[in-house]
């Protein structure tokens, strides 16, 4: 089954084709990020006309790129939630249009079951049921993945996502957005103990987790060193930062991980490509004995790939729209089986 997958949720036109779910044949990314760069932050209008300008194109690539012509694609998986209303109403327009024309069903994909799914990709052998950390600039998540198309959330942020203060230090420290990546770099050279930064507990809540105080406290040391005219060890406070980031993620996991019993972890979403994260999690589930699957970098962030994949699986439970398919901006993903009107 040939599938062509399509993400457009926030600021990255993506489209892929993918055989039978797990077979990559394209898989073809626009990056946005240099124009919302300037305004250091994604700017949602302009996220929607640029996906506008290169949806049709990118699609004609992905087909090309694939070996295969339009009249052979057997359907059309497009993310319908959660993200920017206008940048998910172009890719579920487009979509809606693209198989009135070719007469093909579209599968409508949660992002975040998306993201899940880049592990399949990587790891032909990886089935459910599994724990899955779901960590980006829009979401962090301890997901139970029962089965494809079946996914509970375990613990989740309370307030703002890891990626989120990610990209707002990097911003206050001057790095360009998204500045995830270039913070993690930067932290090499610095001591991880050298500010003292909160980890958070919720009450009552053990798997849940809290960053908006870390982001406060590790603000609050930038602005009072500017203020007092004091010179920032700014890989100390990265490397202090990213410490605090994984002491919160990674127990909660490994907690998580417990409790299933499942013996198996993934890691997705764009924030899983931090290096120390990833080093933790190899470290934890070599002492546990867990299997862990973490994908390649360039399957971490957004892509079309994971969404033509979860598209297969969400065809296969009969999970299928038609022309009254609308975009969501807000959907948990525990409700992320499309069900109609
Ligand atoms: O999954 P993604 O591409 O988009 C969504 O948010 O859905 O994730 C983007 C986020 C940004 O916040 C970016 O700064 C972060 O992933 N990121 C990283 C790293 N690479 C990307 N955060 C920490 N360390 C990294 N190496």
């Amino acid at each position: 089954m040939l599938i062509l997958g399509i993400e457009s949720s926030c600021d990255e036109t993506a489209i892929s084709v993918s055989r039978n779910g797990r077979e990559i044949l394209s898989n073809c990314v626009l990056s946005q990020i240099d124009m919302h760069a300037v305004y250091g932050g994604v700017v949602p209008e302009i996220a929607s006309r640029k996906h506008i300008e290169v949806i049709s194109g990118l699609a004609e690539q992905a087909i090309r790129e694939a070996g295969i012509t339009r009249k052979e694609l057997n359907a059309i998986a497009v993310t319908y939630a959660p993200g920017l209303i206008g940048a998910l109403l172009v890719g579920v327009n487009f979509a809606k249009a693209a198989a009135l024309a070719l007469g093909i069903p579209i599968i409508p994909v949660h992002h975040i079951r998306g993201h899940i799914a880049a592990n399949y990709i990587a790891f032909p052998e990886l089935k459910p049921p599994f724990v899955c950390l779901s960590v980006s600039g829009g979401n962090t998540l301890i997901l139970d993945v029962r089965d494809y198309t079946d996914t509970v959330i375990m613990g989740s942020t309370r307030d703002d996502a890891a990626g989120e203060c990610f990209d707002k230090i990097a911003r206050v420290l001057g790095m360009p957005y998204p500045g995830g990546a270039a913070l993690d770099r930067l932290s090499y050279g610095g001591n991880a103990n050298a500010f003292k930064l909160p980890r958070s507990k919720v009450d009552g809540a053990e798997l849940d987790m809290s960053f908006s105080g870390l982001k406060t406290a590790a603000l609050n040391i930038i602005h009072n060193a500017e203020q007092k005219g004091e010179e920032l060890n700014v890989p100390d406070l990265c490397a202090s930062f990213v410490s605090a980031v994984e002491d919160t993620l990674v127990p909660r996991t490994m907690e998580a991980l417990k409790r299933t019993g499942y013996g198996k972890l993934a890691i997705a979403g764009g924030v899983s490509a931090n290096s120390h994260i990833r080093a933790a999690f190899e470290r934890e589930c070599r002492k546990t004995g867990a299997e862990l699957y973490m994908p390649p970098l360039k399957l971490c962030g957004d892509n079309g790939a994971m969404i033509a994949c979860q598209g297969y699986y969400e065809y296969l439970a009969g999970n299928i729209a038609g022309q009254e398919l609308n975009a969501v901006a807000s959907l948990p993903v525990e409700r992320g089986s499309y069900c109609g009107k």
